[in-house]
């Protein structure tokens, strides 16, 4: 029997930081969304298309979580017409599971309904079982498969949406998600972030 004296106690942090803000990416969270990055995804999107995407100001939203000055996660999303296409999601592997990329997605959400969108929609691969879990919450239902999407990984991409969000049902969804993520309400913006014309012409991930 090991004596409780030998036990290393280990805490392991669980919920999102206390300090945890949400706020609209900038230039200077780039390194800190590209270190993310390359750990998230096998194409990684580069600091130029980042740039190029900030400057799209209005017609795309990208946000980032920061606790103690890091960034810890990031989303975006881009407007077309009533839809917004959630491009990219990702949280800092240390920092998985504990709230932090549904926080973003709600950033996003809140945002996309805040345009003026009445659907979300974006590609998962298939088989990103975590992914399509948070998407499942935020209510978003499969509607069809993108035969080798990914083709760097060979994979194929669902296809997901959430219709209506400008409805008050996706409203009520969106306040219960907030108060489960959320509590405190503060970690959240407002409204739409920046404009500016164009397009990158960037696929969505
Ligand atoms: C997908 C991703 C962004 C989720 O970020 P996260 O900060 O870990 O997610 P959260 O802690 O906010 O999870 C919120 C909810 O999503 C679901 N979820 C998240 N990770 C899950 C997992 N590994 N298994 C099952 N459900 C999961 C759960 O419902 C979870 O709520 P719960 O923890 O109360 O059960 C993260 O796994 C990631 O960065 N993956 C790599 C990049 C990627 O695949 N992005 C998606 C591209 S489409």
């Amino acid at each position: 029997m090991i004596e409780p004296t030998e036990l290393e106690v280990v805490a392991v942090p669980s919920g999102a930081p206390a300090d945890l803000e949400i706020v609209p990416m900038r230039r200077r969270h780039l390194r800190g969304v590209l270190r993310i990055e390359v750990q998230s995804y096998p194409k990684p999107w580069t600091y130029g298309l980042y740039l190029s995407e900030l400057a799209l100001g209005g017609l795309r939203c990208y946000l980032v979580a920061r606790s103690r000055g890091e960034v810890v996660g990031y989303g975006g999303a881009m407007y077309i017409g009533p839809d917004a296409h959630v491009t990219t999601l990702a949280t800092a592997p240390e920092f998985h599971r504990r709230g932090i990329g549904g926080r973003v997605l709600l950033g996003l959400a809140r945002a996309a309904v805040a345009h003026g969108a009445e659907n979300l929609t974006l590609e998962v691969r298939v088989t990103n079982e975590a992914a399509i879990a948070l998407y499942r919450r935020f209510g978003f239902a499969p509607a069809g498969v993108r035969k080798n999407y990914y083709a760097e990984v060979n994979e194929d991409a669902l296809v997901m949406w959430a219709n209506d969000i400008h409805a008050e049902e996706y409203a009520a969804r969106l306040d219960r998600l907030g108060a489960e993520l959320d509590p405190t309400g503060t970690a959240v913006p407002d409204g739409p972030v920046p404009a500016g014309p164009g397009s990158s012409g960037e696929e969505a991930r």
